[in-house]
C-alpha cells in the first residue's frame, strides 16, 4: 500500500479530511512534514539564490553560514582540485591543509590556543568540547542558558534552553540551566549558580545568542563569568558556531569583550561550524587552549569520527578563510554595521507599533515586533512576494536579518528596502 493510501485510509477511520501530503522522501527538520513549506533551489551567485519561485536575495546567509556568498570562484576550485589531488584521510591522517587551517584558526583565536580538533558541523563541536571538559575535571555538571542554541546531538541539545531541548528530555545528566539574558533579567547569574550548585564542570555560552533573537551580554558580562569560572574550577566554553568568522564584525563574538585591565577573555575552548567553510562543505571545529591540550599529552583523548577532517572539507574551509582575509569581508562587516543598524532604527522609529527593538553588531540583528502568529505569517508571506530571505523566530517574535558579508552597500540597501516594504504592507 502506497502512502498516499494508508493517510487516505487513516483519514477515512479517524473521519478527518484528508491530510495534506508531502511527497519528499526525506524529512524536513524542526517542523511537522505535512505543513512544511521547502525552498526547491537550483543555485547561487553573490548575494542572490535562485529558486522555483524566482531569484532571491538572501539577507540569512542560509542558516548564518554563506558568509562569502553563493558560487565564489576560489572557493569551489580550490575544493575541485582537491578532489582531484586527495579526496579521502584516515582520522590520523597528516597532509598540508588540515597542517594550514589548524594554524590558520589558532592565529585568530585569542591568545593561548595551541589546538584544534575537528568535527563535522556545530552540534558536534559542542558535544567534543563537553567531552574533553569532562574528561579533564572530572565533573559532568554542565550551566548553560535558557536562551540559547547549542545543537541537535543529545548533549548539545540538553544544553540547549530553547524548545527544541524539551523533545527529548531527560537528555544528558547535570545540566543546569540559567535566566541570563531572558527578558528583564540583569547581569548573570552563573557566579551564584555555579556557587550553589557545586562541582560544575564547564559553562557553555554563545557570545552572541544568534537563533534566541540575537541577544548581546553587557560590557562586563563575560569577565565576571571567566573570574567564576576561575573561582570554581569550571571550563568556559564559547559557543562561535553562529557569530564565529566574522559576522559581528570580528573573527569571533567574544572578541568584543574584555576585561577590566582591557585584556582579551580567554575562554577554555571556542566551539565553531557554519561559516568555518562558508556552506560550501561541513565542518565544525572546538579551539582548545593550551592548558587544557596539555592535559592530552599524557591522557587518553577519549574521542573521534570516521570523517575527521575529511580534506574535501578542510580545503573548503581553508579557501573560506582565505576570502575573508584577502576580501576584507570581517572589516566588511564591521563597516556595513553603522548604514544595516540607521536603516533598522529608521523602521523602529517609523513603525514604533510594530517594533519595539532593534539588536545589532556587525551583520546581525534581531529585531523585536508586536505580531501575533498571524502577523507573522502574513510577513512571511510579504517577504516571500519581495524575494528576500530572513530568519522570522515566531516563537521570539523577532525578525532576524543576517546577509551575507560579501553583501554590497547597495544590495543591503536594496534588502532592507524590502524588509521594510513587506512590514509595511503587514501593518
Ligand atoms: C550557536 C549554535 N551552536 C551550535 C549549532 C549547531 O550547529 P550544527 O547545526 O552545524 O550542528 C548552531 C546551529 O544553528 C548554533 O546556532
Amino acid at each position: 500500500m502506497d502512502l498516499l493510501t494508508v493517510r487516505a485510509l487513516d483519514a477515512l477511520i479517524r473521519g478527518v479530511d484528508a491530510l495534506p501530503v508531502t511527497d519528499h522522501p526525506f524529512f524536513f527538520t524542526w517542523s511537522p512534514q505535512a505543513t512544511y513549506r521547502p525552498t526547491v533551489l537550483h543555485g547561487g551567485e553573490g548575494v542572490y539564490l535562485d529558486t522555483d519561485d524566482g531569484r532571491f536575495l538572501d539577507m540569512g546567509a542560509l542558516v548564518y553560514q554563506a558568509n562569502a556568498g553563493y558560487a565564489h570562484p576560489k572557493i569551489v576550485s580550490a575544493i575541485q582540485s582537491q578532489a582531484e589531488r586527495l579526496c579521502f584521510a584516515m582520522p590520523g591522517a597528516v597532509y598540508p591543509e588540515k597542517t594550514e587551517l589548524a594554524q590558520k584558526l589558532l592565529a585568530h583565536a585569542p591568545p593561548g590556543f595551541t589546538k584544534v580538533f575537528f568535527t563535522l558541523g556545530g552540534s558536534d563541536a559542542n558535544e567534543n568540547a563537553l567531552k574533553m571538559a569532562r574528561m579533564v575535571t572530572g565533573r559532568y555538571k554542565l550551566v548553560s542558558r535558557y536562551r540559547s542554541y547549542h545543537g541537535a546531538t543529545m548533549g548539545a541539545v540538553t544544553a540547549t534552553g530553547d524548545w527544541r531541548r524539551v523533545a527529548v528530555e531527560p537528555g544528558i545528566p547535570g545540566v543546569v540551566h540559567v535566566m541570563d539574558l531572558d527578558h528583564g533579567v540583569e547581569g548573570t547569574q552563573i557566579p551564584r549558580v555555579l556557587e550553589l550548585e557545586g562541582n560544575v564542570g564547564a559553562v557553555l555560552l554563545e557570545s552572541i545568542v544568534g537563533a534566541n533573537g540575537v541577544l548581546i551580554p553587557s560590557p562586563d558580562y563575560f569577565a565576571k563569568v571567566r573570574a567564576a569560572c576561575d573561582a570554581h574550577g569550571a571550563m568556559m566554553i564559547v559557543d562561535e558556531v553562529l557569530v564565529g568568522f566574522g559576522r559581528t564584525g570580528k573573527w569571533f563574538g567574544i572578541e568584543h569583550w574584555k576585561d577590566e585591565n582591557g585584556e582579551a577573555i580567554v575562554p577554555d575552548m571556542i566551539t565553531c561550524g557554519k561559516a568555518i567553510t562558508g556552506g560550501y562543505a561541513t565542518l565544525g571545529a572546538v579551539l582548545v587552549h593550551e592548558r587544557v591540550a596539555q592535559r592530552f599529552e599524557e591522557q587518553c583523548l577519549v574521542t573521534g569520527m570516521t570523517h575527521y577532517a575529511h580534506p574535501l572539507n578542510v580545503t573548503a574551509a581553508l579557501a573560506t578563510l582565505k576570502v575573508y582575509e584577502d576580501e576584507k569581508l570581517i572589516e566588511r562587516a564591521a563597516t556595513l554595521e553603522a548604514p544595516f543598524r540607521a536603516s533598522l532604527e529608521r523602521m523602529r522609529e517609523k513603525m514604533p507599533d510594530l517594533i519595539t527593538a532593534n539588536r545589532v553588531r556587525g551583520l546581525i540583528s534581531g529585531t523585536d515586533l508586536t505580531f501575533d502568529a498571524d502577523g507573522m505569517n502574513r510577513l512571511d508571506e510579504e517577504l516571500r512576494k519581495r524575494r528576500v530571505m530572513t530568519h522570522l523566530k515566531r516563537r521570539v517574535n523577532a525578525l532576524v536579518l543576517s546577509p551575507p558579508l560579501s553583501i554590497s552597500e547597495d544590495e543591503l540597501a536594496d534588502g532592507m528596502a524590502r524588509v521594510e516594504e513587506a512590514l509595511e504592507a503587514v501593518r
